[in-house]
Parts: structure tokens; C-alpha cells; sequence
């Protein structure tokens, strides 16, 4: 058994041996082969084609014992490193279809492509909670909501992982997953990315935890650590977090990885270590087993267990279980080298396109729609208008071989991969039906960053993004193509400059010249009659002008927006999106995306999600509405549905529910349209009253129902009593007595959630 082998290996090990095996260092450093010999390093990340078969050959060559590599890579949204690899949405993208067997059968088509270029592990997916959308990570979430999360993650390491347990062997064609930023890495300070969060332990059991929970109980091989600190330690160092909480109230069997040079930065950057011996000596003590590019560990923790300050019994402890995932992956029988018959089936390959078509048209929501859509589109003038709408590298979003860590757009992508809105409507334009297309506007120039070098070698921080000047040039073109059109499709949105890690906004507003060209569209639009269609492609929700929302920032006044006939988001579309989105347009396909994070007007709003503590009455502002431009679970279809009332259908005999029950709900759900479509049906549970301060309602259960016109069903939902809890004021978890509501509809909105009630005792 693999433990016997484990224990044989580790007594065979010295003890430089055991420290190299713990450190990951970064394929594209130029001494890698050296590294390996001299410092006996246990995995890499951001390895290359041409790297990953010499860096395996130098162990198996020039290492004393062989320990295979572990090696690693950021395959967020599809193998975002590899070209011609397929390039899904975004996570926000995905949790948009509000479709777990979609976005499971993502994993499963990532890991084939993954596994057959030789990695072993992909560094995904994301389970933070994004609640200030100018965090520069958000496009990385499933949104704001922990069971929307918790539901989608599990699917997607399902998928990546095979179906394995934990502990148990992976197939040849799946790679482990890896839980990340563990734990409120995205609760910032004003958006501001790695900054400390502010999260009492009650905060983070109530809604940062239970998503990692989940996962960690469910067998993800893997968790990584966030930038941030907890309480005044680093979530690196922070033993109550990693030790206490995830090995042990969660029983976690798996293994440890911190991020991008974490240890190190408590020592250069945050200053909470004083060396790097006492870094490496905290890091292993927390719990921590495998560390990321900080090369200083190696020296750091030989001399640490030298002096005494570490026990190699840790080390031990952390060595048993990298290993043991070696072992899992089969890495010392195979060692997975790369194979190019399965690179050339698997990636790219037309199954992974159709898997990509169909998650693109469920992530696409449809925000309003006053009936211009769908557009029938024969014989008339389509003008296609805007930066976003052929611009294929912005289209796949972040982590997409474009995000600053390598680039392979465009020489190394075929282009042909890709469709981009305008080829969609090419490609989709019915006989007679013309298409023009004009940029109308310019999104960002790009500066020389004032703040100078960033990183500690000195190399220059990328440039800076700023909102460009508007072009009129550009938008005198806008307008003229518009008013020679039976409909403008307009493409915003933002750009991967402006996209990612330390790349927070200060502003959600669309930059450069987007507002003043939306702004003289909506006027055509009015003058001449012409439907505006405006198409959001963005990596997170944008604040948007009121000629698209309406109203004002205090008065939410949807009807004034009568210059848009219909608004649609894209969050990071993925390589389909353009087919999709203009198959929606023309009502090829029903919408079927649902919001997974709140829109907010103003960036003021922000955190502005939908399950915010009750407050009293002074809690919201004197200039500005609370209420969001559109809310968490909101999106239309092309037909209309009808909701009955809920029904429980299992009261007990002396009317009340205990803990160890499960409330069984019926809503009769119909299709009132003339087309068919698929809802989204929510269910959330209301705590009526509460001991300690809670939220209105939270969302535990939903279901993708599709019908045909005029057809009814009956939608069902089992919710354990047991997960009705709220969190006491030492973040303990539990049940509290009394009355409780089952809201189900169509959005987080109440005016939306038919309500019924139970009673627990
Ligand atoms: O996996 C990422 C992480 O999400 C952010 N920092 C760098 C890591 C490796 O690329």
C-alpha cells in the first residue's frame, strides 16, 4: 500500500531531500534543471512543453531517489497556458448557467485536455465570495452566493478529479483539483486585492467557510492559501485556520499548497517574519505543506530544524502527504509524460467546442427587453457596433494566455477557435439580412505605471490602464452606421488590462469612450425608432448608464430607460460567445442565464449583495438607492412563466419539523408563453426571527426547468432542516427554533419568491 511505501521512502530521505520536496518553484525560472539536482524541488508550475519532458528527465536522471514531479498550472477556465486549448467562460461565466451538469462536464473536458499535456493539477477553482466587485479576482468566482458556489465547485471538481474520492487513485485522464484562496482572500479592503480582510469568525462560518467545507469533505485533493491575513496573521501562518479548523474539525486528508511566494512576503513585503528561517519554521508549524516559488524556504527550514525552532516530525507530516498524492496520481509507475496522440484527440477538440457553445449560451443573461427581442432578422440591417465586438483576446477574459503571465494571443491561437460577436452574426445572418460592423469608441491607452517597479527584482509592473479620450472620429461612424440600421447591437465592456490579480478597479463605470457612444446610440435609437440592443461582455458587473438601466442613482426608474430595447451580460464569454450571443439575438436560442453576483447602479452601493444582515432604519443612504440595477438570481427568458403557490407537502402530525427532518416543497411551475424556455427556479429560506443578527433569506436549492409553451410541471425540493442554521456570536452553527419560510421564484428579489411556512421545534 501506498502508505508503506511512503513510510519506506521518508526513511529513506535526508533531510534536504524531505525540505526540496516541499517547495514548488516556477518552471520558467532559468535554473530549474540546476535546482532540481542541488535543491531536490518536488514540483513546478507554469511548466512548457518544451520544459516539462526535461525538467521529468533530470529527475529521473540526475535525483538520487527519483521522486517524481508534481506538476502544476492555473487551468482556470480550460488549460489557459496551452494554445489551442479550449477556453470556457469565465467561473462567473459559468455559474451564470446556474447549471452544475454543464459546468461538471467542463471539468471533465478540462482535465482530458489538462492530463494529456502532462500536468497533474490544475489550480482551480476559485470558492471566494465576491461581495466588492471592484476586486480585480471576481471573473475567477461562482459570484456572491455560498450555495451557488458550494453546488458549482463540487460539480467542477467532480469533474476535474474524475469522480475520485479523496485518497483514492486518479485516472489517466483526470488531474486534481485545488481549492482556492482558502479562506475571505476576496473580503478587501476597497476592492484592493491582497489586502487585509476584516472577518470575524462569525463572518467567515456564516458564508466563507461552508463552501470549502463542503469540498474539503467531499475529497478536493487539494487547498491553496490566500494573500491575506486573518485577525493580524497571514492566512499562511495562521494555524487556527489550517490546522484547527480544515485538518481538524474537517477531518482534510488532503494536501496544502500556500500562494505565489506567500513566505516569502511575510518576510520582504509584510514584515510579520523576520527571516526566513522563522518563516519557513511558522509556515510548516500552520500546517502548510507544499510552498510556491519562495525559494528561501529551502534554506530557511534546514537551518530551522537545525536550531531547534522546527520539529522534523512536521516535515515529515507534510513530505507523507505530498507524496501520498503522488502516489494517487501513479506518478512513480507513470509518469504522465506528455502524450501527443490525446493531445491531438482531446484538445480543442469539436466535443469540447460543443460543451463550450452550450455553456456560452447558458451563462448569456438577459437583463431587460421591452420585446425587441428576439429579432427577426431577414432582410434587414443589422449594424454590429462597438470595441468588444470582434475582439476575440478580451472575449476569453483572464487566465486565457493573455493575462500578463504569458502571451499566445494572437500568433499562437488559432483564430479560427474563436468566434467573435461580429463572426457570429456572419456566420448566423439569415438569407438577405446585411451586417456592418464600426469600433465607435476606444476603452483604455496604456501608461507608464508612476508607482515605478513592483517586483522585488526590479522588473517594471506591467503598464498602467487608463480610460481613453473619446474618439469622434469613431463615433460619428457609430452614429452614421446606426441610423442606417433596422437594429444596433452595441458590445461594452472591459478589458484584460483591467482584469485579475493586483488588478483591482477603483471605478465599475465602462471607460473611455463606451458611455458617450451608448449615449448618442440611445438617441438614434429614440429619434428613428431603431432598437438598441446593448451587450455587456465583461469579466464582472459594470456600472451602466442610465439610458441602459433607467433612473437615476436615487430613483430606480426602469421605464426611463427607454433608449435600450434590451440589455444583455457576457460575463468573459469564452470562445463560443460571440455564436451564442448572437444565437440569442436572433432567437435562435432562449436565454436561459441567471445573475450569480448583484449589479450594482454605483460603485457608492458597494457590497451590495443580496443576503446582507438586517439592519435598522438608518441603513442605506441619503443620495443613492439600495436598490441594485439588477439582483442576485435575476434574468428573463423569451417566454414567461407562471408560478402557483408553494406547497409543503410533509408537515408532520404535531405540526412542527425537528432537526432531523427534511421540509418537502411543490410548486407548480408553467410555461405562458408561446415558445418554449427554461427557468430557473429558486428556492430560499427566510429565519423569521433570530437570537443573533441574520440575513432575510438565503438561497439553498434551485433547478434549470425547461418547458414548452403552455406546458406545467411540478417542481419538488427536499431542504434539510438541519441546514436552516444561523451562526451564534462564537461562530457556532445551528438550528434555532421557531418559524421559518420557503421563498421560490424566479430571483432573489422578494417581490419575486412565493412564500409558504414551517415551523421547527
Ligand atoms: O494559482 C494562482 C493564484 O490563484 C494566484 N497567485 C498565483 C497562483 C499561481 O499562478
Amino acid at each position: 500500500p501506498a502508505s508503506q511505501r511512503i513510510a519506506d521512502l521518508l526513511g529513506r530521505m535526508t533531510l534536504e531531500e524531505k525540505v526540496g520536496q516541499m517547495m514548488q518553484l516556477d518552471a520558467r525560472n532559468g535554473d530549474l534543471d540546476d535546482l532540481i539536482v542541488a535543491k531536490h524541488v518536488g514540483s513546478i508550475l507554469h511548466t512548457s512543453p518544451a520544459d516539462l519532458p526535461r525538467a521529468v528527465e533530470t529527475v529521473n536522471t540526475k535525483t538520487r531517489l527519483g521522486i517524481p514531479l508534481l506538476i502544476g498550472d492555473d487551468c482556470i477556465h480550460g488549460y489557459s497556458f496551452w494554445p489551442g486549448a479550449t477556453i470556457f467562460p469565465s467561473q462567473l461565466g459559468m455559474a451564470a448557467s446556474w447549471d452544475p451538469a454543464a459546468v461538471q462536464a467542463v471539468g471533465r473536458a478540462t482535465a482530458e485536455e489538462v492530463s494529456a499535456t502532462g500536468v497533474h493539477w490544475t489550480f482551480s477553482p476559485v470558492l471566494c465570495i465576491a461581495r466588492d466587485t471592484r476586486w480585480g479576482r471576481v471573473d475567477e468566482t461562482f459570484g456572491e452566493d455560498p450555495t451557488l458556489i458550494g453546488d458549482m465547485a463540487s460539480a467542477i471538481i467532480k469533474g476535474y478529479q474524475g469522480g475520485a474520492k479523496a485518497g483514492e487513485p486518479l485516472a489517466r485522464n483526470a488531474i486534481l483539483a485545488c481549492a482556492k484562496h482558502f479562506a475571505g482572500y476576496s473580503e478587501t479592503q476597497g476592492g484592493r486585492d491582497a489586502s487585509e480582510a476584516d472577518l470575524s469568525h462569525r463572518k467567515l462560518e456564516s458564508w466563507f467557510l461552508p463552501p470549502f467545507e463542503r469540498v474539503a469533505k467531499e475529497g478536493c485533493g487539494t487547498f491553496m492559501l490566500g494573500y491575506e491575513s486573518i485577525d493580524g496573521i497571514p492566512v499562511t501562518f495562521n494555524h487556527w485556520l489550517l490546522s484547527d479548523t480544515l485538518r481538524g474539525a474537517w477531518n482534510y486528508q488532503g494536501t496544502l499548497i500556500t500562494d505565489w511566494d506567500n513566505v516569502g512576503r511575510a518576510v520582504w513585503e509584510q514584515k510579520v517574519k523576520a527571516d526566513y528561517v522563522q518563516a519557513a519554521a511558522d509556515a510548516v508549524k500552520a500546517g502548510n505543506d507544499l510552498i510556491m516559488t519562495t525559494p528561501q524556504f529551502y534554506d530557511g527550514a534546514i537551518e530551522a530544524v537545525h536550531t531547534g525552532l522546527l520539529d522534523e516530525a512536521l516535515i515529515d507530516a507534510a513530505v507523507s502527504r505530498i507524496l501520498a498524492l503522488k502516489f494517487r496520481l501513479g506518478l512513480f509507475e507513470d509518469p504522465r509524460l506528455p502524450d501527443e496522440r490525446r493531445i491531438k484527440e482531446v484538445v480543442g477538440c469539436d466535443a469540447h467546442q460543443h460543451l463550450n457553445l452550450r455553456i456560452a449560451r447558458e451563462s448569456t443573461v438577459l437583463l431587460s427587453n421591452n420585446g425587441a427581442l428576439p429579432f427577426a432578422a431577414a432582410g434587414k440591417r443589422i449594424a454590429v457596433i462597438g470595441p468588444l465586438a470582434d475582439d476575440a483576446q478580451n472575449q476569453l477574459g483572464d487566465w486565457a494566455g493573455n493575462s500578463g503571465q504569458v502571451t499566445w494571443m494572437p500568433d499562437g491561437q488559432p483564430r479560427g477557435m474563436i468566434t467573435t460577436i461580429l463572426d457570429g452574426f456572419k456566420q448566423l445572418a439569415p438569407q438577405g439580412c446585411n451586417i456592418t460592423y464600426c469600433r465607435g469608441a476606444n476603452i483604455i491607452d496604456l501608461v507608464d505605471d508612476p508607482e515605478g517597479a513592483y517586483f522585488p527584482d526590479g522588473q517594471p509592473r506591467p503598464k498602467l490602464a487608463v480610460s481613453a479620450p473619446v474618439d469622434q472620429r469613431l463615433l460619428d461612424e457609430a452614429v452614421d452606421n446606426a441610423r442606417q440600421s433596422d437594429l444596433i447591437v452595441a458590445v461594452v465592456g472591459d478589458v484584460v488590462q483591467l482584469v485579475g490579480e493586483t488588478r483591482s478597479t477603483a471605478t465599475l463605470e465602462l471607460l473611455g469612450g463606451q458611455n458617450a457612444m451608448l449615449e448618442a446610440l440611445s438617441n438614434v435609437a429614440h429619434e428613428t425608432g431603431t432598437p438598441l440592443v446593448v451587450v455587456l461582455m465583461s469579466s464582472k458587473p459594470q456600472v451602466m448608464p442610465a439610458c441602459v438601466i433607467g433612473g437615476n442613482s436615487v430613483i430606480v426608474d426602469k421605464s426611463a430607460a427607454d433608449g435600450v430595447s434590451a440589455f444583455l451580460w457576457a460575463p468573459s464569454p469564452g470562445m463560443k460567445g460571440g455564436q451564442a450571443i448572437a444565437e440569442i439575438i436572433l432567437g435562435i436560442t432562449d436565454p436561459s442565464g441567471r445573475l450569480p453576483i448583484t449589479f450594482p447602479r454605483h460603485a457608492g452601493q458597494l457590497p451590495v449583495y443580496y443576503n446582507q444582515i438586517r439592519g435598522q432604519h438608518g441603513n442605506r443612504y441619503a443620495d443613492l438607492t439600495q436598490d441594485p440595477a439588477f439582483a442576485f438570481g435575476e434574468g428573463l427568458s423569451y417566454t414567461t412563466f407562471d408560478y402557483g403557490e408553494p406547497v409543503i407537502t410533509n408537515t408532520p402530525t404535531c405540526g412542527t419539523f425537528t432537526v432531523d427532518d427534511t421540509v418537502h416543497t411543490e410548486i407548480t411551475l408553467t410555461n405562458t408563453g408561446d415558445r418554449a424556455g427554461t427557468e430557473v427556479v429558486q428556492l430560499y429560506i427566510g429565519d423569521i426571527v433570530t437570537s443573533y443578527s441574520w440575513t432575510d433569506r438565503e438561497l439553498k436549492a434551485f433547478r434549470r426547468v425547461h418547458l414548452k409553451p403552455g406546458e406545467t410541471t411540478i417542481v419538488a425540493f427536499d431542504i434539510p432542516v438541519a441546514d436552516c442554521t444561523i451562526v451564534d456570536q462564537d461562530a457556532h452553527r445551528f438550528v434555532e427554533p421557531g418559524e421559518f419560510e420557503v421563498l421560490i421564484g424566479h430571483s432573489s428579489r422578494r417581490t419575486d419568491l412565493k412564500r409558504a411556512t414551517f415551523t421547527v421545534a
